[in-house]
This record gives structure tokens, C-alpha cells and sequence, in this order.
């Protein structure tokens, strides 16, 4: 089922005579990822794949992929690169892309998945990198017992009118965009110049996408300052994402993160009661632990083949 613990309609119906929608909850990996690309971004379907273009920006990862319906056969890799180079490698991106994924049960630990070993082998011998993330889905919230530390506040798209409050409070919420590179202070100040740019692109996008009603940005306001953000996109056909979940440092381990996921999906559900929605998260980190106590179940592993651009790796 979807939704709040003892809200939410329930999925699949069933109830005294309202109309029963059976959800097909198969495949949503791939799905869950494209949810939050926005306008700029072209997506068409083949019987076998999914061709994502973003045109105005070659080298964002996500926006610029093949996605396959079913995992590549390891003799197949090579075909499917081409393919890649043929529609999405016109637009000139730095890298070379294919994802796909692998059903993951809802009960499985939170660990690091094992690649098909020949597959992976294949791949290695074309110079392909192969990463995983695990994408859950809500199952029931679960929110935490005690209410986080913090003000937790939903932030309203900028104005058009640059410098008022709100437009202060988004750029607040950006801000923290930094805190999510690494672990020490050198990691938030050195940030280079593509990183940067990128988060700059990415906040336009959602700032976009919020005015157009399919973005919420939330923030956790502690002592007065903004401590955590997250952004829910959803794709106006039932499925939402949650991400750029980032705690400032110095605030972490005080549930606010828990508390402004739970909050967030509960207010989203509000709105929209019948939404499935998930989240990818690095297998068996924090964040996927995080997700798993407030009710999120894993649904597939997301496997993406890269043959990376020198120049950002270790973004998307
Ligand atoms: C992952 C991240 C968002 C977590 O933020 P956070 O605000 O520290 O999260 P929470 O406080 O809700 O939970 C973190 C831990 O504190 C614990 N905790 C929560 N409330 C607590 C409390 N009142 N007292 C003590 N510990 C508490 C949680 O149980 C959790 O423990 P665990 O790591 O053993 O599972 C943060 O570390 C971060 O910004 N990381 C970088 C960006 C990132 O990786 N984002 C995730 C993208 S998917």
C-alpha cells in the first residue's frame, strides 16, 4: 500500500464499492529516476529502451541516457553503446551512458548488491564503469516518534521579483547544496567549477519546476538558519521522488533529515493521495537506512554502465 499510516486510501482499491485501479508497481527503478527531470528534457519510449535527451546541457548524466528495459546481455553492450553514440552522442556529451535495472525484494538488507560477474566483466573490458543505486518506494510512512529540533518549512518558488524573503529563503536552501560533497571543511569550500555550475543548473531546474507546480523544496530552520533541504519533484502521472536530501554537518544525528522526509511525503500525499513514491539512495548507507525506518522498501537496483568525462566524475 501507499500512504500515511492509517491515512492514505490504500492501494489497489479494494474497499466498499470505490473504484478499484490495479497498481502495477513493476519496473518503477528507471522511472523513479526520470521523475524529476524537467521540461528541458526529452524522453522517448522504444519497445527495449528509453532515449533521454537534454539537449541544452550534453553533460548532465541523468538527462542524457539510454535506459533499457531489461538488463543487456554482455554481448549486447557494444550494440547498445553505438546506439547510444547514434541518438543521444549527437548532442555531444562528455560521457556514455546505459542503465537498466534489477527487481530487488522489499524485505531485501540494506547492502551492497553483486553485480552479474560476467556482465561486469564485459563491461570492464569496454571501459564501461558499472555502479549501483538502490531505489525504494514507500510502502507505509512511518514517521518518527519524536518531532526533529528544527521549524520544518515548505519554501515557495522564487518571485519574479529578485531579493524578497522567499527568494532569500530558496537561495538559503541551495546553499546547503554544498554540504552534501564530502565530509570536512576543504570538501565544502574547494568545491571546482563544474560542481558548482551544475548545482547552479540543477536549483534553475527546480525553480522552474516549482513554479510550474510538480517541485516542493522543504528546509529545516534551526536557531533561526536554514539546516536541511530537500526537494520533492513528482511527474504528473502518480509517481514522485524525493531527493538532494543534505543536513548541515554540524546538525546531523538530531533526526531533522528523518523528520523532513517524513513531513514532506506526508504533505505530499496530502495533495496528491493516490502518488507512488520513491528515492535512490547509495546501498547500505546511512541515507538508505534512514529511508528504510520511515517506511520506504526497497523495489530495484538501478545499475548504470558509464564510460565517464574526465572532468566530473563522481557527479551525475
Ligand atoms: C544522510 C543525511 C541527509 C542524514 O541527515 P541527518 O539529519 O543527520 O539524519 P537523521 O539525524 O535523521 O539520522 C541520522 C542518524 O541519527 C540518528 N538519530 C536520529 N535522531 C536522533 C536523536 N534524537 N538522537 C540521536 N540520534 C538520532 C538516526 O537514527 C540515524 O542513525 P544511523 O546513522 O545509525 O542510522 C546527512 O548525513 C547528509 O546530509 N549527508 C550528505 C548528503 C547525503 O548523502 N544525502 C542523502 C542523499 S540520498
Amino acid at each position: 500500500m501507499s500512504g500515511v499510516a492509517g491515512g492514505g486510501s490504500g492501494a489497489g482499491g479494494g474497499g466498499s464499492g470505490a473504484p478499484s485501479v490495479r497498481r502495477v508497481d513493476d519496473r518503477l527503478g528507471l522511472a523513479v529516476r526520470r521523475a524529476t527531470l524537467g521540461p528541458v528534457t526529452l524522453v522517448t519510449y522504444a519497445r527495449d529502451h528509453v532515449t533521454v535527451r537534454t539537449p541544452s546541457k550534453p553533460d548532465f548524466r541523468d538527462g542524457n541516457t539510454i535506459d533499457l528495459v531489461d538488463p543487456p546481455a554482455p554481448e549486447d553492450l557494444e550494440g547498445w553503446l553505438r546506439r547510444f553514440e547514434d541518438t543521444v552522442g549527437t548532442l555531444g556529451p562528455p560521457h556514455t551512458q546505459l542503465r537498466w535495472e534489477t527487481p530487488v525484494p522489499p524485505d531485501a538488507p540494506a547492502r551492497p548488491p553483486t553485480p552479474d560477474p560476467e556482465l561486469a566483466a564485459a563491461a570492464e573490458a569496454i571501459g564501461l564503469e558499472l555502479s549501483a543505486v538502490t531505489v525504494l518506494l514507500l510502502d507505509e510512512l512511518v514517521p518518527p516518534d519524536r518531532p526533529p529540533p528544527a521549524q520544518l518549512l515548505p519554501v515557495e518558488p522564487p518571485a519574479v521579483e529578485p531579493g524578497g524573503p522567499v527568494d532569500r529563503r530558496w537561495h538559503a536552501a541551495s546553499v546547503l547544496y554544498r554540504y552534501a560533497a564530502g565530509d570536512g571543511p576543504a570538501d565544502w569550500r574547494d568545491q571546482p567549477d563544474w560542481h558548482v555550475a551544475f548545482v547552479e543548473w540543477s536549483v534553475e531546474q527546480q525553480r522552474q519546476l516549482a513554479t510550474a507546480g510538480r517541485c516542493q523544496v522543504w528546509i529545516a530552520m534551526r536557531h533561526g538558519a536554514p539546516v536541511a533541504r530537500l526537494t520533492v519533484i513528482h511527474d504528473r502521472q502518480g509517481l514522485a521522488a524525493v531527493e538532494d536530501v543534505v543536513t548541515h554537518p554540524v546538525h546531523r544525528g538530531l533526526g531533522i533529515a528523518s523528520g523532513l522526509t517524513a513531513t514532506a511525503v506526508a504533505h505530499h500525499f496530502e495533495a496528491f493521495s493516490d502518488s507512488r513514491i520513491g528515492l535512490a539512495a547509495e546501498p547500505g548507507d546511512q541515507a538508505d537506512r534512514l529511508y528504510r525506518r520511515l517506511g520506504f522498501r526497497p523495489h530495484a537496483t538501478v545499475w548504470t554502465a558509464l564510460r565517464p568525462d574526465p572532468r566530473t566524475v563522481g557527479d551525475r
